[in-house]
């Protein structure tokens, strides 16, 4: 294959509102069809560098840990690295049965971790990025809707773990903008006080500006939060 054929294939980078690119694969939970098996459903596929180093340990010990947590927001887990499947189950194995970490133990990894050692998905998905490592893919985190669509992308590089209330946090965000459409300011977190979109014409730049004592409060005509209680929040976005 031509060298730039191959640059464009390692670099190809899916983008925010992109269709999640299709993959048939291999993992320790048997075989996935990418996204067609997750319809109906959010996912978060991450790739982490390789099988048995210590940041991607102690990610996938977060991750198992927290998988009911994501569970309950509708939202599945699917990890990958260039490894072969028998050094995943190694690695999953020596988890389960010797790592401790953070009162963390006898952690079971039950989510796929796809085996990826053609690179093919990695490709895909852009995981690799050849100013950090030729080899390994970076910390990688794609969030996928339950209409197979890519809605929020994080990359982190080698040396870094992720921050998991921050994936969690991004999740319930999303879904709280699709339920009820709205945006969510900087740090926000459930029971803060969530944006409203900005008035597309000049009559509702006024009566926003007007309204002193609606549910919404605006510091300028562009600027207008509302409060949305946790629990509303909570009972439709943790619903399924
Ligand atoms: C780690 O997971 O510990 C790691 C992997 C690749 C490079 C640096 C750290």
């Amino acid at each position: 294959m031509e060298t730039v054929q191959v640059q464009e294939q390692i670099t190809a980078m899916p983008r925010i509102g992109d269709k999640a690119p299709a993959f048939k694969a291999v993992t320790t939970q048997g075989n996935i069809n990418f996204p067609a098996d997750y319809k109906g459903k959010w996912v978060i596929l991450f790739s982490h560098p390789a099988d048995f180093t210590p940041v991607c340990t102690s990610e996938f010990m977060r991750f198992a840990t927290l998988e009911n947590k994501f569970g309950n927001a509708n939202c599945k887990l699917v990890g990958l690295s260039i490894d072969g499947l028998y050094s995943h189950i190694a690695w999953l194995r020596t988890i389960k049965d010797k790592i401790e970490f953070k009162g963390m133990k006898n952690v079971e990894v039950k989510f796929p971790l796809i085996e990826d050692i053609t690179m093919e998905v990695a490709k895909k998905y852009g995981m690799i990025q050849p100013g950090e490592s030729k080899t390994q893919a970076v910390r990688a985190v794609f969030f996928i809707d339950p209409k197979g669509m890519i809605r929020a992308i994080i990359y982190y590089p080698l040396s870094l773990g992720r921050n998991f209330d921050e994936i969690y946090r991004a999740l319930i965000a999303m879904q709280t903008s699709d339920a009820f459409k709205v945006a969510t300011p900087a740090d926000w977190n459930p029971g803060d006080d969530v944006i409203i979109s900005p008035a597309g014409s000049c009559g509702v730049a006024e009566e926003r500006m007007d309204k002193k004592d609606g549910e919404l409060q605006c510091g300028d005509w562009f600027f207008c939060t509302k409060k949305l209680a946790k629990e509303e929040l909570l009972h439709t976005v943790l619903k399924n």
